[in-house]
């Protein structure tokens, strides 16, 4: 199977964490998300693990919540000693809410309101990644206000291309994200953060992209930005005190894709910066990584129940299911490729070439196009693998679908650590 927790049982059910995936869904209903504790804790430890080895005691791993944010995962991160990456006032709220430390906070997003930035400031939110001159100022000006020096970043663009999907690229010159290292525009602001008071500039942050299965465009990066440190010190004097490498790294969503090799990519970005520090006599940056989809993506599943099977003479075959592209909405937006399995038969062949439709109205609602499934009727359980990453984040209520329970294993116990929406819940807010 394609990661270690996911296997077929004696009775030919679909196991996940050890668990059966058809008593899980008898016992919690559909759809449902399940998060498996002990591969999130393994794959926090083989980050925290690598980034050690090749980079020392004091580079940072940091988790990108916006691939997956509820409070029992600030608690897990908290436990395995790893930072975190916040984009909002909500997700600041959340992990604080979790008892996550706000020193270990990375507050990110290319337009931060100002409400949002005097939420993060007097979190103590540990840093800011500035994105741009407006924010520079506001965080400056708000900063001086509540009589604090900020520790800041700034965001820049690299320019790089990491062959992925274009909607989730970030790092190039005409990104929406950052400025621009090519155009002048980076030193520019590095100039001016430099010159205000009450903002202390730390180091600098890229992020390039994110699903990127080559390790090339991680070392480009990583080069493009020590060269930028190395500019930065000759025009200024300063010193890079870190440098964030965001994230990116993939998952393992098919058979097809290649096993992920953390430490291979490490090594090569490690053996630019040997290079880069030996050229320049300069005092080796903390290195810090943002990884979302490598920790949480083999960490969860989602379970189904199958409505219809229908087959268009002469055309093809649909198999409708209780969720859709409101808790899964990755195949609509970015073709996002699944495997998927009937859980009660999984141990069988793939004999039907199927679509696997949500149900919403509308006919972009897709999980699966025409992918191979074993036979599959009313009542069934369908399963689609690797959903840990950006599934329960991106979900919304469309069609008024309450978002799904989210049930957690751990050692082979399981426990609710998101309650099913009510449709009482989605009310709530409107008068
Ligand atoms: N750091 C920053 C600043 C980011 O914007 C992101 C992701 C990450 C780190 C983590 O990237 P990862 O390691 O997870 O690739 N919704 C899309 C992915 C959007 C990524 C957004 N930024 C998807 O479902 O594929």
């Amino acid at each position: 199977m394609l990661h270690d927790n996911i296997k077929v049982g004696e009775n030919g059910h679909l196991y996940f964490a050890g668990m059966d995936t058809v008593d899980l869904a008898k016992k919690y209903g559909t759809p449902l998300y399940l998060m498996d504790e002990n591969k999130l804790r393994e794959n926090c430890r083989t980050f925290l693990k690598c980034i050690q080895k090749h980079f020392g005691e004091k580079s940072i791993p940091i988790f990108a919540s916006k691939a997956i944010s509820y409070l029992d995962i600030y608690r897990i991160l908290k436990s395995e000693g790893i930072a975190t990456d916040v984009v909002s006032g909500g997700e600041i709220f959340a992990a604080s809410k979790a008892g996550f430390s706000s020193s270990m906070m990375f507050f990110h997003g290319n337009n931060k309101t100002d409400a949002e930035i005097e939420y993060a400031l007097k979190s103590d939110v540990g840093y800011f990644v500035v994105d741009n001159r407006e924010e520079l100022d506001e965080v400056a000006a708000c900063a001086k206000k509540h009589g604090k020096v900020q520790r800041i970043l700034l965001r820049l663009a690299p320019g790089i291309d990491p062959h992925t999907h274009k909607a989730v690229v970030t790092g190039s010159v005409d990104s929406k994200f950052g400025v621009a290292i090519e155009t002048g525009q980076a030193m520019e602001l590095t100039k001016y953060a430099l010159s205000k008071n009450n903002v202390k500039l730390i180091g600098f942050h890229c992020h390039i992209g994110s699903l990127i299965f080559e390790n090339t465009p991680f070392s480009d990066a990583a080069e493009i930005m020590l060269s930028f440190i190395a500019e930065v010190r000759k025009q200024t004097g300063f010193t890079s005190e870190m440098l964030n490498l965001g994230g990116g790294l993939p998952s393992r969503y098919i058979e097809e894709h290649p096993t992920v090799d953390l430490d291979k990519t490490f090594a090569a970005i490690k053996a630019v910066l040997d290079r880069f520090l030996l050229k320049y006599d300069i005092r080796k940056p903390v290195i810090a990584f943002e990884l979302g989809r490598y920790i949480c993506a083999n960490a969860g599943m989602t379970l189904y129940t199958v409505g219809s099977f229908k087959s268009i003479t002469g055309y093809k075959n649909y198999i409708s299911i209780d969720g859709g592209m409101a808790d899964n909405p990755r195949y609509a937006l970015y073709q996002s490729p699944y495997t998927v399995l009937v859980a009660d038969r999984a141990g069988e062949d793939k004999t039907v070439i199927a679509t696997i439709a949500g149900r919403c109205c509308e006919s972009g609602d897709i999980i699966q196009e025409d992918v191979k499934i074993q036979p599959c009727k009313k009542g069934d359980i369908l399963a689609v693998l690797v959903t840990g990453a950006y599934n329960y984040s991106m979900c919304s209520n469309y069609n008024r679908l309450p978002k799904p329970a989210m049930v957690c294993i751990k050692n082979k116990v399981d426990r609710v650590v998101v309650e099913r929406e009510s449709y009482e819940d989605m009310c709530k807010n409107e008068l």
